[in-house]
């Protein structure tokens, strides 16, 4: 298994699919002055397989498709499917608005995928359509009803918490936990991309602590779960008696770059060292000149080799170039 300098194990490629989405989350993407990457430019499922390959080869073992939003990819179900067929590669989730998911969830089962992480940031219509601008929080629900159905299994939401948009439905979305076996995670805002989303991101911020003395003030007392993995960006608590898992990612006011184990690749083929610095290598040019596993190999080895750690987003500085949607979180 690779190693980074700062000698954490990188086993997990989180792959963008594509950079486009049918919602417009308030702190992801702007309404106007978009540019997505164009259709020959991102790397096809052919070239996403060989890089998983590469991938499996060094150790890699887990594998994540993100986007934008993966379901808007046409190719999708012949990605996962390759990806699952690779060997050493136990475990192929992805993360979704779910809004595709009534037509899709049970195809993508049947091609292999094994888990998802749902994103819904809250479960009052008005709300929600505040904060992702275009979702229809019933469609969102019939989603997570189908990936459900279908056997995926956690089934994790992810809740971006922004203050006077959602803040308050931390409590209604904690509460699920309690009848379902959900995990329920309440992510800090990052400023990334530099942009009026950055910007949004930063004013708007509410850090987990609050979150979670909302919920704790609400519903009970939330009782730490032992640890899971280490480079679970994840601090997961209980309810009394819930069945479900209440947990909080806070890549702000508790860094975990420590157990990072990540490598990410965008969808226009560059391997993205960290969500929160703007480094990257070219895969892309290297398979378009006629470049097979082992160049892949060897350019994600020099990626794993130039990994940074840490960064300075309590002091609110945010990457120059690159936003949410097009580095797939
Ligand atoms: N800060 C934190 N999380 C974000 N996401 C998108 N933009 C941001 C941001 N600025 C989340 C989405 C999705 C995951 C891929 O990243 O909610 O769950
Ligand atoms: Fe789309 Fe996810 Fe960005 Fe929202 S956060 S606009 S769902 S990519």
């Amino acid at each position: 298994m690779p190693k980074d300098p700062f000698q954490r194990e990188i086993d997990y490629l989180r792959i963008s699919v594509i950079d486009r989405c049918n919602l417009r989350c308030v702190y992801c993407m702007p309404l106007r002055g978009l540019s997505f990457v164009p259709g020959p430019e991102l790397l096809t499922c052919a070239e996403i397989v060989t890089v998983v390959k590469a991938a499996a080869g060094l150790g890699f073992r887990k594998v994540r498709l993100t986007g934008g939003e993966p379901t808007l990819r046409a190719d999708l179900l012949d990605i996962v499917s390759g990806i699952a067929g690779v060997e050493g590669i136990g475990d192929v989730g992805m993360t979704t608005n779910a809004l595709l998911l009534p037509e899709m969830a049970s195809a993508l089962v049947g091609a292999g995928l094994k888990r998802i992480n749902i994103h819904i940031d809250s479960l009052h219509p008005e709300r929600l359509k505040r904060v992702m601008r275009f979702g229809h929080l019933d469609a969102m629900l019939a989603g997570l009803q189908a990936a459900e159905a279908a056997g995926l299994r956690p089934i994790k939401i992810n809740c971006v918490v922004v203050r006077d948009y959602n803040d308050p439905d931390v409590v209604e979305m904690a509460r699920l936990t309690i009848e379902r076996e959900w995990h329920v995670r309440f992510i800090e805002l990052m400023p990334l991309g530099g942009g009026t989303c950055a910007q949004l991101s930063l004013s708007q911020f509410v850090p987990s602590a609050e979150s979670r003395r909302r919920i704790e003030a609400s519903l009970g007392p939330l009782t730490p779960l032992p640890g899971g993995h280490p480079s679970d960006e994840s601090r997961n608590y209980r309810l009394d008696g819930a069945r479900g898992v209440v947990g909080f990612i806070s890549p702000v006011s508790e860094p975990y770059c420590g157990a990072c184990n990540r490598m990410r690749l965008t969808a226009d083929g560059k391997f993205h060292l960290c969500l929160l610095h703007d480094d990257e290598l070219d895969v892309k040019k290297a398979l378009r000149n006629g470049g097979g596993e082992d160049d892949v190999r060897r350019i994600l080895l020099e990626a794993v080799s130039m990994k940074p750690t840490g960064h300075d987003l309590d002091k609110g500085v945010s990457t120059e170039v690159r936003s949410m949607f097009q580095i797939g979180g």
